[in-house]
């Protein structure tokens, strides 16, 4: 009687959870994807609603916000409204949960929203900043600096929005994510490539794995001995590198692959 998916599927969660229940330190890596539940738009889902009117890709540059802070300010004052109104899901709890089981969890991410922190997440790395860490484009001073008052009915539009002015230097306030073309935050790769070197097992969760240098902290996992398990519901150029392959969303297979460890 062959396997019917539904066997292979448990065979694999149990799998990956034998994996997880054995490890000493835990990788836990994400991307857009574990966030997609609660809200926030994956970059690489087909652009919708309103960030089709913007290639991410054009807009998410040094140049771009040379040319045209207001726009570049204004679209990612969008974005953080938007994960200002949305709220952890299942997945980003059954994570924090995990920290609070686990003899070592180290959680690294390439999101930019604080969905992690607000799930109880102690310190996640962030490899591409945060959209709640603004500093000035010119001196780097940080600025907690909320924008000028969004004008009527921008609410709910990415549009112009003059950046916030440096109290220092007079500069503008930027977004505090990396750019495309920018160098990740050192501390942060440094930390992140310390923990991929050391740990057993490495959780990739809703990533494409395309993006690099981030992209290649899994494949350093798996270099250095680490099992790879992998959370997404489309097959990335990760399934080769992953021990176990679980298909399906984020915020349904975390909190049963998650749930059961621990005393
Ligand atoms: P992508 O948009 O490239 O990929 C999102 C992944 O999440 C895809 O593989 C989807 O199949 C998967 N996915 C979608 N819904 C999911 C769900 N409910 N549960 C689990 N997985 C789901 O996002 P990232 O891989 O994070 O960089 O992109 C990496 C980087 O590319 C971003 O950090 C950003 C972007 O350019 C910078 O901004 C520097």
């Amino acid at each position: 009687m062959p396997a019917t998916s539904n066997d292979d599927a448990r065979d694999a969660v149990h799998d990956a959870t034998k994996l997880l229940d054995s490890a000493r330190h835990v990788v836990v890596f994400t991307g857009a994807g574990i966030s997609a539940e609660s809200g926030v738009p994956t970059f690489r889902d087909a652009l919708t609603g309103l960030w089709s009117r913007y290639d991410a890709q054009s807009l998410a540059t040094p140049q771009a916000f040379a040319e045209d802070p207001e726009l570049v300010w204004g679209w990612y004052e969008w974005r953080r409204r938007l994960v200002e109104r949305v709220t952890p899901n299942a997945g980003h709890r059954a994570v924090a949960a995990l920290e609070s089981r686990a003899p070592r969890v180290t959680v690294i991410t390439q999101n930019v929203d604080d969905l992690h922190e607000r799930a109880g997440s102690a310190s996640p790395i962030h490899l591409h900043g945060s959209l709640f860490a603004p500093r000035c484009a010119r001196c780097s001073h940080p600025s907690g600096a909320a924008s000028s008052p969004t004008p009527v009915g921008a609410e709910d539009e990415g549009s112009r929005i003059a950046p916030p002015i440096c109290p220092r230097c007079s500069g503008h306030i930027r977004p505090g994510v990396v750019w495309f073309g920018e160098a990740l935050p050192e501390e942060a790769l440094e930390s992140a490539v310390r923990a991929a070197t050391d740990c057993d097992v490495l959780l990739t969760v809703g990533t494409s794995g395309l993006v690099y240098p981030a992209a290649e902290i899994p494949r350093l996992a798996a270099r250095a001995g680490a099992a790879v398990i992998q959370i997404n519901p489309q097959p990335t150029p990760l399934d080769p590198i992953a021990r176990v392959n679980l298909h399906g969303p984020a915020a349904e297979i975390l909190p049963a692959l998650l749930g059961p460890l621990g005393p």
